[in-house]
């Protein structure tokens, strides 16, 4: 998406005769909106329509856990026990109809290929490595990456040790946000990152192997399995501007101000009526009167789901590594009692957060419930007497 790719082999223009040892190979224009919008084209070995057997459709059902009260929510994720594989083991969270968030801790590893045929995935590695086996080549990643998957991805994960993701799956389009690039596509100055910082697929291998291959899509919300007598990463070569990419949150370069800057200057990606953003270690507002931990600020029209990845939130009552946080639409957040007056002076932050809001509510699952600590509504009303506690000072309250 973010610039012209290319890998392996390809013809000499495009739609023209293009064969491997006499054979003539299928070329297949991927695209978005109708052949104008986004696309690559990729020659394969085979036809992508190929299927030997079409296997079951599975589909999608939620839980939905409707509270009795609207409040702010805490839910501590941390210690969820590994479940399922790098796909099945998506745990949802919560979810509209512009995206999901879901938690991936997986005790195993797919031994099947997946496609998400109707939707682009942000998959947020907060711990683990290794190599994402796609369509277009090899993507390697590690902890702290964003790995952006288009719709129409073929994929298999190739983990490294233990994995632990923040998945976001929209029936829109994941994009690096229109103000930070110019009108020829070219990512523009004072944006917090560069197409240097954008990590397309390393190495295309080309896999001829002949057997029985599982493809998992989603489509029409819910699984659908082909099972192929060939195997699907088989391209020889591709081009274009749609293709997976990584990025690091640790390549993001923090924005900062005499005064405060407010979230959009964290903004990531957007996507349909939601944003995501990265909450970096960085310098903080350096005016002598700046309080540089946030205003109260009444989310009207957003739900603001933050996910803590480390820093220095991590001895605040209640939050803690993998702790989430979801600040719902209609209600003011903003510093515990005494936490401004403490903050004064303090001159840097070693947060990372990622949050996504939505535009529109965000309906929770009951996996959520199981994770919810009800106390967290009660976090402002601190007794008088206490000593407020600077702990917890993290930028974005
Ligand atoms: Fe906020």
């Amino acid at each position: 998406m973010p610039f012209y790719q290319r890998r392996g082999e390809l013809p000499r223009k495009r739609h023209i005769v293009f064969r491997e040892n006499g054979a003539l190979l299928t070329e297949e224009v991927m695209g978005l909106e109708g052949f104008s919008g986004l696309e690559s084209i990729l020659y394969h070995l085979h036809s992508p329509c190929r299927i030997k057997e079409l296997g079951p459709f599975t589909p999608i059902e939620r839980e939905e856990w409707v509270p009795d009260t609207h409040a702010h929510r805490l839910q501590n994720t941390y210690d969820v026990a590994p479940e399922g594989d790098e796909i099945s083991g998506r745990r949802t969270l919560m979810w509209n109809d512009d995206v999901e968030i879901s938690l991936c801790r997986p005790a195993s590893t797919m031994d099947y290929f997946f496609r998400n045929g109707e939707g682009d995935e942000v998959i947020f590695v907060h711990e683990g490595q290794g190599t994402l086996e796609t369509t277009f080549g090899d993507l390697p990643y590690r902890a702290g990456d964003y790995v952006v998957i288009p719709r129409g991805t073929t994929y298999r994960f190739r983990p490294e040790g233990e994995q632990r993701y923040l998945v976001f799956e929209t029936p829109g389009l994941i994009e690096i946000p229109r103000r930070y690039r110019n009108e020829y596509g070219q990512i523009v100055e004072g944006a917090p990152y560069y197409h240097r910082d954008i990590h397309p697929p390393t190495e295309l291998r080309t896999y001829r192997e002949r057997g029985e291959f599982l493809v998992k899509v989603r489509v029409r919300g819910g699984y659908q399995d082909y099972l192929l007598d060939y195997h699907p990463l088989d391209v020889v070569g591709w081009d274009g501007y749609l293709y997976p990419w990584t990025f690091s949150i640790h390549d993001f370069e923090p924005i900062t101000g005499r005064i405060h800057q407010p979230p959009p200057s964290h903004q990531t990606f957007q996507g349909p009526n939601f944003v995501i953003c990265s909450f970096c270690p960085r310098k903080l507002d350096f005016d002598p009167e700046a309080i540089p931990i946030p205003y109260h600020h009444s989310n009207l029209q957003s739900e603001e789901m933050i996910y803590y990845v480390s820093g220095n939130f991590g001895s605040r009552k209640g939050i803690s590594v993998g702790s989430i946080t979801l600040h719902p639409s209609g209600l003011p957040h903003g510093p515990q009692p005494g936490l401004a007056e403490r903050s004064l002076g303090v001159a840097e932050t070693t947060e990372l957060a990622v949050m996504c809001d939505t535009f529109r509510p965000l309906r929770l699952s009951t996996f959520a419930r199981e994770l919810d600590d009800p106390s967290y509504a009660y976090s402002w009303y601190e007794p008088p007497a206490e000593e407020p506690s600077l702990a917890g000072a993290t930028s974005h309250l």
